[in-house]
């Protein structure tokens, strides 16, 4: 099976981009080691801080985002770090060539039951006129990532990730540590019969995207004239590593309550680095009103609407919104 490394370069990543990644996953596998232990390593549970968006912090927040941020530091191929878990940019190194933005632990709330959870990132270029703890170079598209993906840390644990030549699944070999390429170019089906949404906040979502649900819960009976299925973990990497895997919708759309938090889910945590991989395995990734990867962040923490998955499906649901 082909390595990470053979793969990376054939996608003709450079090599200060291929050690960046081997250094984040060495990480990732330091995570997922953790992960693993549970209740035997005493990693479970929450604490009594609050991460800067309000959320109450678990163990394994603090201690993933430890893990990468100690590494990614120490690396010298970074200039700075954003993450869901501190609350302003993290200055690295002068000379680093590269940003680095993740949600260290993702699904957090399922730590608790030994459900999925994973850690997801997206790389950048470093501007050169950046000073390390400026947080405005962060403030750019999606459309300018150089490389991102997710490491799912599941029954085994796998990395999802693209450089811009497709969406791979690599699959951790723990009797060596390294990531092999278990399945090239992964393609989301364009047309799906399966959602993924948190249906107990329906009734706060805009018009359009209750009536597009409506349409899909009445089945071969109602306009769409086919039954769906509805499947959700509570973790964006569970969730979306199905869509990858097998097709699907799924959305955390804009909520009425507060229109100043117009979603749950984070721009640079988890909707780009998600949109990439969804876009470079053949999907899509809207806000509603417009691509993800081309949302203008002004904050890191910004958080945005979320809808993607099968292109088709993607695309129908957009017809409510128009
Ligand atoms: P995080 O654990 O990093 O804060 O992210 C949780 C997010 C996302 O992973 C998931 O899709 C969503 O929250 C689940 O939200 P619900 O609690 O509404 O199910
Ligand atoms: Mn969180
Ligand atoms: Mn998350
Ligand atoms: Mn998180």
């Amino acid at each position: 099976m082909k390595r990470l490394n053979s793969q990376l370069q054939e996608d003709g990543a450079p090599m200060e981009l291929i050690l960046l990644i081997r250094t984040l996953l060495a990480g990732c596998k330091e995570i997922s080691f953790r992960v693993s232990q549970g209740a035997l390593a005493g990693v479970l549970g929450s604490l009594l801080s609050e991460n800067v968006q309000g959320e109450t912090q678990k163990k394994l927040d603090v201690i993933s985002n430890q893990i990468l941020k100690d590494i990614l530091k120490e690396s010298g191929y970074v200039k700075a770090i954003s993450s869901e878990e501190e609350d302003d940019v993290v200055g690295c190194h002068p000379e680093g060539k590269y940003l680095v933005s993740f949600d260290p632990l993702d699904g957090s709330s399922n730590t608790d039951i030994n459900s999925l959870i994973g850690t997801i990132f997206s790389i950048t270029h470093a501007p050169q006129w950046m000073e390390p703890d400026d947080p405005s170079a962060f403030l750019q598209p999606g459309t300018q990532i150089v490389a991102a993906g997710y490491v799912l840390y599941g029954p085994s644990t796998m990395l999802a990730m693209s450089t811009g030549r497709g969406t791979h699944l690599y699959t951790l070999d723990k009797t060596h540590g390294g990531f092999l390429l278990t399945k090239a170019n992964v393609t989301v089906p364009d047309q799906t019969k399966e959602f993924s949404i948190n249906s107990s906040n329906q009734r706060h979502w805009e018009q359009p995207m209750q009536d597009y649900i409506n349409d899909l819960l009445a089945g071969d009976e109602g306009p769409r004239g086919k039954n769906f299925n509805m499947r959700w973990v509570g973790a964006m990497v569970g969730d979306i590593h199905r869509i990858l895997s097998r097709g699907g919708i799924f959305a955390y759309p804009f909520d009425k309550r507060n229109p100043k938090i117009p979603g749950k889910l984070r721009l640079l945590y988890e909707a780009n680095p998600m949109s990439f991989l969804i876009e470079q395995a053949g999907g899509a990734a809207t806000t509603g009103e417009r691509r993800i990867l081309e949302v203008m962040p002004h904050e890191i923490h910004q958080r945005v609407p979320v809808i993607m998955g099968s292109k088709e499906e993607v695309e129908t649901c957009m017809t409510y919104y128009e």
